[in-house]
């Protein structure tokens, strides 16, 4: 390529803000900070300097050493992660930590603990069920996963080898929070000694967490910190020592942490974005000025839902709310598809809930703004007086 076109390619990652960008409220793959496209797009191009963009480096060379070295420090620093943890970044999407944390953690004769606050709560405790004993200490289908349980309502097996939590229920729109006004963390009190894991897919680094409270934190990239392709998991390092039963090493977590996590060719991409928004979340001051602007993002939209006179109905119980996936109905399906019409037209897009919910859903993750909150409760308010 001539120079002259490799500077036309690069004056596009230059451009000013893209007007033609639509509020996404899509639950994952979701919306990116604009400044972060950017840096992305003129990196695709030339990587620090090397001439070189980042989907073609080698994975072995210098640059990517520098750009996985920065992720990991970067996601260290964000939560302040301590020593006698690894952080990891894997393949195959939250789905696989389903079975590779049964597998690197259960023997086929112990019992492992499994909080079913939703949708991707019951396919954890599913498909760990080939590895041992699966004890379901809360079940919330019951009650339709309204909201997390408290301490009173778990059960726990005499044993765990673990307990598994969900801590925000990306289709149901709940959360596990402290209270209806607080959206800080609340955890269940684990028997004495028993590892907490937790899927953290939609909700991590959006809230100051404590990495102490638990043995395994796991989630896909693709909503709060980065895109699809990685998946980043932070382990005790007791834990990388269980070893239950003979396993591909593609399948073990010490051989992904010794080999820091290039055991095979990694989604270079993906962690490289993970970097990115890392840096992006440092820059905005950190997970409690993060959790600060979503509580008041969260807090827009649900005030447009409880002012409207019954017209939109939330699924969560206010004690549950998630500030990442708000959920709510109108009063008839019809209603609910011209609502997600409606919303299009308007260019808010993605707010049709899941298929096995219906109504809609609005991700109100990291990077969308106060200013796209605001937008769609203006529009729920004039859409409830048109057609309430
Ligand atoms: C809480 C939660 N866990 C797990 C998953 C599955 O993630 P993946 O598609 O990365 O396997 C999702 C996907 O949306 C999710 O929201």
């Amino acid at each position: 390529m001539t120079t002259a076109a490799i500077d036309t390619a690069k004056s596009v990652g230059a451009a000013t803000s893209n007007t033609a960008r639509a509020w996404n409220f899509c639950a994952g793959p979701s919306v990116l900070p604009e400044e972060v496209i950017r840096q992305a797009q003129q990196d695709l191009w030339d990587v620090s300097g090397t001439g070189i963009g980042i989907l073609e480096h080698s994975h072995r060379a210098k640059t990517y050493d520098k750009v996985l070295a920065e992720a990991v420090e970067n996601c260290r620093k964000v939560a302040n992660i301590p020593a006698g943890y690894q952080v990891l970044f894997l393949t195959g999407g939250a789905t696989s930590q389903n079975f590779m944390i049964p597998a690197n953690l259960l023997a086929q004769n112990q019992t492992a603990d499994y909080l079913t606050t939703g949708y991707w709560a019951e396919k954890s405790a599913e498909h760990a069920k080939m590895y041992g004993t699966i004890h379901e200490a809360w079940d919330g289908r019951p009650i339709k996963h309204v909201y997390c349980p408290t301490d009173g309502e778990i059960r726990y097996s005499a044993t765990p080898a673990y307990v598994h939590m969900c801590t925000n229920n990306t289709i149901y729109g709940t959360q596990w929070r402290a209270s209806a006004t607080d959206g800080s963390i609340r955890l269940p009190k684990v028997p004495s000694g028993v590892p907490l894991i937790a899927d953290m897919s939609s909700d991590i680094y959006s809230r100051p967490i404590n990495v102490a409270d638990f043995g395994l934190i796991y989630a896909g990239a693709q909503k709060n910190i980065g895109v699809a392709g990685t998946t980043l998991v932070i382990i005790r390092d007791d834990l990388l020592a269980r070893n239950p039963r003979e396993l591909p090493g593609m399948l073990q977590y010490r051989v992904h942490a010794k080999d820091e996590s290039r055991h095979n060719t990694p989604p270079v991409f993906a962690i490289y974005m993970c970097g990115l928004m890392f840096k992006w979340i440092l820059k905005q001051g950190g997970l409690a000025a993060l959790h600060k602007r979503n509580m008041e993002k969260a807090a827009v939209i649900y005030k447009a839902v409880d002012e409207s006179g019954g017209f939109y109905r939330g699924h969560a119980r206010p004690d549950s709310r998630s500030l990442m996936n708000i959920t709510f109905r109108c009063p008839s399906e019809q209603i609910d598809e011209l609502f997600v019409k409606e919303a299009s037209k308007n260019r808010m897009d993605q707010l049709k809930g899941h298929r096995s919910t219906g109504g809609m859903r609005a991700s109100t993750y990291n990077a969308m703004s106060l200013e796209g909150c605001e937008a769609l409760a203006s529009f729920m308010r004039e859409f409830a007086k048109k057609n309430g």
